[in-house]
């Protein structure tokens, strides 16, 4: 029991009332000179070991009419029990009588409240969708068998297995080259507020593209240009340059091997101290920072409780790693709570005798902003059960490090959280900061370990300097060290330009994911066939943007991703928001049934 306890059950005098709570024997016998003996002992039978474990507040509650008024409202608040009002009615050492459990109404803390909406299109929509896509895919092997494809039929390989399996041959041949013009398409230019298109036709359907010499300048919706750094000219261009000429393009080596220069050095101390830790390393890659590192931190043995919406870089990384996944569901706090305790409370699977044998270490993994779904991670809710559990936590702020925050520091800025409390902190260059690379952060032991140990450290070239020097470049404008108000102005702009076209968006009658002050606003169109058009009638009114589908989403979530950025200007987004709504009128996308607030949205000046 004690050591079940020091992974993180939390220590012997806890006393909490809530869904799925663990209660220590007194407690129990406290509750049962109170009069909940018979609940008490049914829940016993479940978990013998001296705990009492709610598995599941609703199901066992349900029914036992004293706990219903206090189960429907309750959620974990950081070990307090809050009343409507936000006033502490009671504390771990409040004796818990009938009277007063019944009494209390338990709501979440503001702090924890996230400001989002993942609104579901009406059944009858819903149906419509699941039918459309039976019809296309039905199509799709009427065509796949009446016309076989000619100019991808493997030659020679009499024997051998087929190298694709025939589902992902099937769906790319036959559903997504439909739509495979509105993918992949060159750019000619900086992805600045504005980008350069290569135009390009098909001449046989979507399986080859020929280019037509001319090119479209659209406004840029679909880039992470967060801060409106992705510019060729300008200071941080300027210094890039500098250090090309002064170190050239590539060190030629790893960081361990003569590739660490003068800017790697003054990159990592100056990301160490904008993100207010110890240390940091950084890696030539966004992708590899995550899926290099990973298996050097985690191994089997460990318990990693990994977000469903995760990105790939962190699920190769988590599998190189060896350690056991247990997968919650998307920002859902509950789910992640109950994942902790369950595994907390069985330990390590498959040992003799059936021994109990904790996990090594737990870790959480989860993003600053989910890229595909503008959410933002719920965390101080996250802080508090990875300290309440003692598990590590490891945050990916890709998207969120320069665009969330009024210092740009990311989601630790945005809530207020102490980044100590974040024991991993990673994040990539190649979104806010228009260069390329990611880094990992956090207590001096963690930096020093990684670059002595990891793959990345030890087999990849070091970052190329130009690209550090942007960085660098970026960080002294965010930080103010260059003397101006720029880096703040771009950090305000992106969250005015983000509130009002997300608050335009609604009054349209779009379904839009997300958080509202985040950045990355995806449009639910939900059919195959209507990402394609979206983006097609977008182009024509030279507007770029990004369609997502199967499988970057769920079959039946197709949307229209929007990154917005500080330097996109109010003209540029009214003149997109408008040939949004015609968009939306024509292919009917005004699945939204959410109250919509039609007073006129003021662009808030600087
Ligand atoms: C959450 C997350 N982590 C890591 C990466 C990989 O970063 P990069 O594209 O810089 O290699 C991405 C890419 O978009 C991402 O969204």
């Amino acid at each position: 029991m004690a050591t079940r306890m020091n992974q993180g059950a939390g220590d012997g005098s806890i006393t909490e009332f809530w869904n799925g709570t663990i209660f220590e024997n007194e407690t129990k016998n406290e509750l049962q000179k109170n009069g909940y003996n018979g609940h008490l002992i049914n829940v016993c039978k479940e978990y013998p070991r001296n705990m009492v474990h709610i598995m599941n507040g609703h199901t066992y509650l349900n029914g036992h009419t004293s706990f219903s008024s206090v189960t429907k409202d309750i959620i974990e608040s950081n070990g307090r029990i809050l009343v409507e009002d936000g006033t502490l009615k009671a504390n771990r050492n409040t004796t818990i009588t009938p009277t007063n459990i019944t009494k209390l109404s338990v709501i979440e803390s503001d702090k924890f409240k996230l400001k989002e909406s993942f609104e579901k299109p009406s059944l009858i929509i819903t149906a419509i969708i699941h039918i459309s896509f039976y019809i296309l895919m039905f199509l799709g092997y009427l065509s796949q068998m009446l016309f076989p494809p000619k100019v991808v039929k493997e030659k020679s390989r009499e024997g051998y297995p087929p190298l694709y399996d025939r589902f992902s041959s099937f769906y790319s041949r036959y559903v997504y080259r439909r739509v495979r013009d509105c993918w992949n398409y060159p750019i000619c230019s900086v992805p600045g507020a504005e980008v350069t298109l290569k135009d390009r036709i098909t001449r046989d359907n979507g399986w080859t593209f020929e280019f037509t010499g001319t090119q479209t300048k659209c406004i840029n919706l679909g880039s992470y240009n967060y801060l409106g750094f992705a510019q060729a000219t300008g200071p941080c261009a300027e210094y890039t340059i500098k250090i090309l000429h002064e170190y050239g393009l590539s060190t030629g080596a790893t960081r361990q091997n003569h590739g660490t220069c003068k800017v790697h050095i003054e990159l990592e101390k100056l990301m160490a101290e904008f993100l207010g830790v110890d240390d940091a390393i950084t890696v030539g890659m966004g992708f590899a920072t995550n899926s290099l590192n990973i298996p050097t931190l985690f191994a089997p043995g460990c318990l990693v409780l990994s977000d469903e919406k995760n990105h790939a870089s962190l699920i190769l990384g988590i599998r190189l790693s060896g350690a056991s996944v247990k997968v919650f569901r998307h920002n859902n706090m509950v789910h992640l709570e109950k994942l902790l305790r369950e595994q907390i409370y069985k330990g390590q699977p498959d040992q003799p005798n059936n021994e109990y044998k904790p996990w090594n270490k737990i870790f959480i993994v989860v993003e600053g902003i989910y890229s595909m779904e503008g959410s933002i991670v719920n965390l101080p809710k996250v802080i508090a059960l990875k300290k309440k559990y003692k598990a590590y936590l490891y945050l990916d702020e890709a998207h969120s490090i320069g665009a969330m925050g009024s210092t740009g520091r990311g989601v630790v800025d945005y809530f207020g959280c102490n980044p100590k409390d974040v024991d991993i902190l990673m994040g990539t260059f190649t979104k806010s900061f228009g260069s390329a690379g990611g880094y990992i952060a956090g207590r001096k032991e963690l930096v020093t370990y990684l670059r002595k140990y990891s793959y990345a450290s030890k087999y990849a070239t070091a970052m190329s300097p130009p690209l550090a020097a942007q960085i660098i470049a970026v960080l002294r404008i965010l930080m103010g060290k260059d003397g101006t108000d720029e880096g703040k102005n771009r950090m305000d702009a992106l969250a005015r330009n983000t509130r009002y076209f997300r608050k335009r968006l609604a009054q349209i009658g779009v379904i839009t994911y997300g958080n509202e002050d985040s950045p990355v606003v995806p449009i639910l169109v939900y059919y195959y066939s209507k990402i394609a058009a979206m983006v097609r009638t977008l182009i024509k009114n030279k507007i770029a943007t990004v369609g997502v589908g199967y499988p970057a989403t769920p079959l039946l979530q197709g949307r229209i991703r929007i990154c917005l950025s500080a330097a996109h200007t109010k003209e540029q987004l009214d003149y997109a928001l408008d040939a949004i709504a015609t968009v939306a009128d024509e292919l009917g996308l005004k699945y939204s049934r959410l109250p919509k607030d039609l007073a006129p949205i003021v662009y808030e000046e600087t």
